[in-house]
């Protein structure tokens, strides 16, 4: 199936919604957060098979502004993840010249997980390869809300002229600034919904949705995803070339 797939068009940026975890810790029996550390191993399996395949660009939904929401205790151990994600990874990370980045209200998370992510941002920021992008305490409305509120702020100040503002200047003033719109979104564990995740910049997206939950989901699933996102026709709101 690689051969298949390097012999298609590479998605050049691809965003995951990881979910699942909890569902099929507690079909084990076991604790919702084994879900979330077999979670994490899915995670470096697919970033492995995006760099081999030539993805350029990879974002995961790790946090949602709504996920505070959880008891107390899940998300201290979500936040503990990114952290002990990198400890393990980071050495392989870098040795593949990938850059780690983030999307999302960062500064609010908690001072460990920042100074973890942080130094991981610092290291991998000469790097040139696989941009790994960890959407973190991330919310597509919060997002579009924020950009909006410094976008009137330009023009409180006569900066900017409101006849000035459109798709491509609010587009410039979101967290995803610097990087193109996914091409794809896979979603696993059956949900058929895109959660808040990217919300602006999945216009255009091509949507792949599986029951498999994200500590099941193999190498395999991921280029049958992207198999079947080289079948489908992309008319971005156009006719049929
Ligand atoms: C959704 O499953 C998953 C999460 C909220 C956390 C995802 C995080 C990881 C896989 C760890 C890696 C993260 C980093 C930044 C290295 P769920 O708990 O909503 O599952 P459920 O819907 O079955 O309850």
């Amino acid at each position: 199936m690689l051969k298949l797939v390097q012999e298609g068009e590479i998605p050049v940026h691809v965003a995951v919604i990881m979910d699942g975890n909890g569902r099929w810790a507690e079909r084990r029996g076991l604790p919702r957060i084994a879900g979330h550390k077999a979670g994490m191993e899915t995670l470096r399996e697919i970033i492995g098979c995006a760099d081999e395949i030539g993805i350029k660009i990879m974002t995961f939904f790790a946090f949602s502004t709504e996920n505070w929401k959880r008891p107390s205790w899940e998300v201290s151990f979500l936040m503990h993840l990114p952290e002990e994600y990198l400890q393990k990874e980071l050495t392989t990370l870098i040795k593949k010249n990938v850059v780690i980045k983030t999307i999302g209200d960062f500064a609010n998370l908690p001072k460990h997980t920042v100074r973890a992510v942080s130094n991981a941002l610092k290291l991998t920021s000469n790097n040139t390869g696989l941009i790994v992008n960890f959407a973190l305490n991330y919310g597509g409305r919060a997002e579009i809300v924020e950009a909006a509120r410094h976008v009137a702020r330009k023009v409180a100040r006569d900066e900017l002229s409101p006849d000035a503002i459109n798709a491509e200047l609010l587009a410039a003033h979101l967290y995803t600034r610097d990087i193109p719109d996914p091409d794809l979104l896979i979603r696993p564990s059956g949900e058929l919904r895109i959660s808040n995740f990217l919300l602006w910049q999945m216009a255009y997206t091509e949507l792949w949705f599986t029951k498999i939950l994200w500590p099941d989901f193999k190498k395999e699933d991921f280029l049958r995803a992207i198999l079947n996102f080289q079948k489908r026709e992309r008319r971005f709101g156009g006719i049929k070339k």
